[in-house]
């Protein structure tokens, strides 16, 4: 049973006190600006920062009068055991001190088809940190995106042998960091959903497509091969494993204005 909370989930002058666990990272700094932008009290909270949700070192100061969490942290390591420690021991000190010092909203950060990836040690472990969050007292938001454009590089590398890189033709929808952290900032100021929304890119291809536009469009003399045997990081997958389901948020930005924007010029 979750907690009861109101309207009343603000200080008294209507703002918020918002602790963003990873906010030093790609969506945490964004995330942290807007909300800042807005006028509330942020917190970002991450290692470099002194505060490690893993060893819980600086946690429970730094959630001391809190009615929000945002937490976009990710691990270090990809690696299945050290990546499953990390969502399973952070996610554990954070229930705890978020019940020690009564948050009223948790918000998290997840992926978008995490139940039909789990042949994959990462998404294993995000389905543990949703689990974690769905079955603690605190009210919830998780919110689901797809993969970020700023992440198809590395989708490309890990698919990469010599000057090849081989990967499925499975659908992907990929969206903007500035357009994910725009979604979890507006969660955070709103009322626990207690559920989970999905946010999107506004254009779904074939993940082979997405990243030969992206290599070209950094002049990366790489040739991408359709292989539906290559999945993705290895994992096997189809048209609705990285695609949301009815109803998605989309995302504004669109792939090829992103990459007029990023990729080096001519
Ligand atoms: N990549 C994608 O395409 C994608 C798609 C959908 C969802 N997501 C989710 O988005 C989230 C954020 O990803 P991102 O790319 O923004 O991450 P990121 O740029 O790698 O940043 C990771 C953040 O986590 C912090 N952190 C690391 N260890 C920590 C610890 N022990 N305690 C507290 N904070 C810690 C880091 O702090 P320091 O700077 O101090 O090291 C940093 O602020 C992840 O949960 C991921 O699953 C990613």
């Amino acid at each position: 049973m979750k907690n009861q909370t109101s309207s009343s989930n603000s200080t008294t002058n209507g703002k918020l006190k918002i602790v963003v666990i990873g906010g030093t990272g790609l969506i945490g700094t964004k995330v942290v600006n807007l909300l800042r932008l807005q006028g509330h009290e942020v917190t970002p909270a991450s290692p470099s920062l002194g505060i490690n949700a893993v060893t819980g070192e600086g946690l429970q100061e730094a959630l001391t009068g809190a009615n929000v969490v945002v937490d976009v942290s990710n691990s270090p390591s990809f690696e299945d055991k050290a990546v499953m420690e990390f969502f399973e021991n952070s996610n554990r000190n954070l229930v705890a001190a978020e019940v020690a010092a009564g948050v009223q909203h948790h918000v998290a950060l997840s992926v978008v088809g995490t139940e039909r990836l789990l042949a994959s040690g990462y998404f294993r472990a995000k389905m543990v940190q949703e689990n974690f969050i769905k079955t603690s007292p605190i009210p919830y938001t998780i919110v689901r995106a797809t993969q970020f454009f700023e992440f198809v590089g590395s989708i490309a590398q890990s698919a990469t042998s010599g000057d090849t890189v081989r990967l499925s033709p499975a659908l992907m929808q990929p969206i903007f960091s500035g357009d994910v952290a725009e979604a979890v900032a507006e969660a955070a100021l709103a009322q626990p959903l207690n559920g989970t929304v999905e946010v999107a890119g506004p254009e779904a291809k074939p993940i082979h497509e997405i990243v030969q536009i992206f290599l070209t469009a950094h002049q990366d003399p790489r040739k991408v091969v359709a292989d539906e045997a290559a999945g993705y990081f290895g994992t096997p997958v189809n048209d609705q494993s990285l695609t949301p389901g009815e109803n998605p948020h989309l995302g504004v930005t669109s792939f090829a204005d992103w990459l007029s924007r990023t990729a080096p010029a001519r």
